[in-house]
């Protein structure tokens, strides 16, 4: 039996995958309301196709509970946050739910832990709660997750993934419980490997955004488009540029180049200035939306909205989003009147001046900067009327009315 400890964005559907391919799972979290509305038969999350996935592994014979069991493998997928001021990962939900594990986890376990982590992580911090439990008989194994919200559910059967082990034959047996649902390639390696792959796959993307905001920049100081400049790069066979956009949120590639910076400070220069570049586009919307209203005559910041609040497309996630970050330095600048906020994803008040309703978030508004690129507005722009648009993803096309980074 497999007890999947932590069932939120990565645990919830993992949990769920596996039950619906024949292994016996026990989804535990200790968040009591969490696992109460799981038991009443609900998600807890919006994505695509998780409604469905839940449905085969409730059939399955899935359960969830608060409590923590005695089986002979754990899974544990709880939150690992950076600390503001070290930069350095925290990994007190780990820690903290590796000891639990311990207080039931007999003899031969398996313990893995399918957190990102920052490299060293599971010796400095994870070893030392075996030891201390006077236990030497737990099998540790590292299993970090790569999948995307928006197309979890797909990415869990596709994805390649990767295995972080002491004893390589524990490895293939865990490498086994991947397989009951995962397609893809599966490559066993020792767990510092592992740890080190995952932060290096975020911190790949982060750098790689970086650059595309920058030449953002750039295009517009110099008076350039960058898209085009993008698109016609991009025919080079080597160059493959991402899309410059407002920011970067979420759980993983805003948070995992951190634990780099805060373990290797004199050396992951390049790391760290990506950080600091991608950081710095929420004020670079900022300046741009002021810019644009300075010159269309706007001079009245209730008159503008913010479309779209989750840190991408299509998913109810909020962390680090770029909205957030740059409400918050709105409110740095003491922005009199907050913009209206809109997001058909979310449906909790978490803005100020946060309306449900796109008319009501359209209505009196003489400007809308988009945020983010949902499927509701992508290629769209009638949406808005012939309001000015700041199109921060660039999914509105090239109207004259809208205006891009
Ligand atoms: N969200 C993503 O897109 C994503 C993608 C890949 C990897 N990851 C990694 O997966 C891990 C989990 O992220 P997430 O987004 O699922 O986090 P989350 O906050 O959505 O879920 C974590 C869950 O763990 C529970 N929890 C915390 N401590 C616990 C404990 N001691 N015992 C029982 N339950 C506990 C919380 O109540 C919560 O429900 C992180 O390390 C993250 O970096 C996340």
């Amino acid at each position: 039996m497999v007890n999947v400890i932590g069932l939120g964005y990565i645990g919830l559907p993992t949990a769920l995958m596996m039950a619906s391919h024949g292994v016996e799972v026990v989804g535990t979290d200790y968040d009591s309301e969490l696992v109460a509305t799981l038991n009443e038969g609900r998600t807890t999350f919006k994505e695509e196709g998780l409604d469905e996935l839940f449905a085969e592994a409730i059939k399955a014979g899935i359960t969830f509970t608060t409590e923590y069991q005695v089986c002979d493998t754990y899974i544990v997928s709880v939150p690992t946050p950076y600390d503001k001021q070290t930069k350095k990962i925290d990994s007190a939900y780990v820690v903290a739910a590796m000891k639990s594990v311990l207080e039931v986890a007999p003899d031969g376990a398996i313990v893995v832990i399918e957190s990102t982590v920052s490299p060293n992580t599971i010796d400095r911090f994870v070893r030392p709660v075996i030891s201390d439990a006077g236990r030497s008989d737990v099998n540790l194994v590292h299993a970090p997750e790569r999948i995307i919200p928006g197309n979890m559910v797909y990415e869990l059967l596709h994805n390649n993934r990767t295995i972080g082990a002491d004893d390589p034959s524990v490895g293939e047996m865990v490498k086994e419980i991947y397989a009951s649902f995962c397609q893809a390639e599966i490559t066993v390696t020792d767990i510092r490997t592992a740890e080190m792959t995952k932060v290096v796959e975020n911190t790949y993307r982060d750098i790689n955004i970086a650059f595309a905001n920058e030449l953002a920049k750039i295009c517009h100081v110099g008076g350039m488009d960058v898209y085009e400049v993008i698109r016609i790069a991009n025919k080079h066979p080597r160059v493959n540029i991402l899309s410059p956009g407002p920011g970067v949120g979420g759980h993983c590639i805003s948070v995992d180049p951190w634990f780099l910076v805060g373990d290797f400070p004199e050396t992951a220069n390049f790391i760290r200035l990506a950080r600091h570049t991608n950081d710095s586009m929420p004020e670079w919307v900022l300046e741009r939306a002021l810019e644009i209203m300075r010159a269309k005559g706007i001079d009245d910041a209730s008159k503008v909205g913010i479309y779209g609040i989750t840190y991408k497309e299509d998913v109810d996630d909020v962390r680090e989003s770029p909205t957030l970050q740059m409400l918050e330095s709105m409110e740095h600048h003491l922005v009199a009147d907050p913009c209206r906020v809109y997001d058909p994803w979310v449906d909790n008040d978490i803005a100020p001046n946060q309306v449900h309703d796109m008319d009501e978030f359209l209505d009196g508004l003489e400007m809308v900067i988009v945020m983010v690129g949902h499927s509701q507005i992508k290629g769209r722009p009638e949406l808005f009327g012939d309001r000015i648009l700041l199109d921060t993803r660039n999914v509105l096309g090239n109207g004259d009315n809208v205006f891009k980074l």
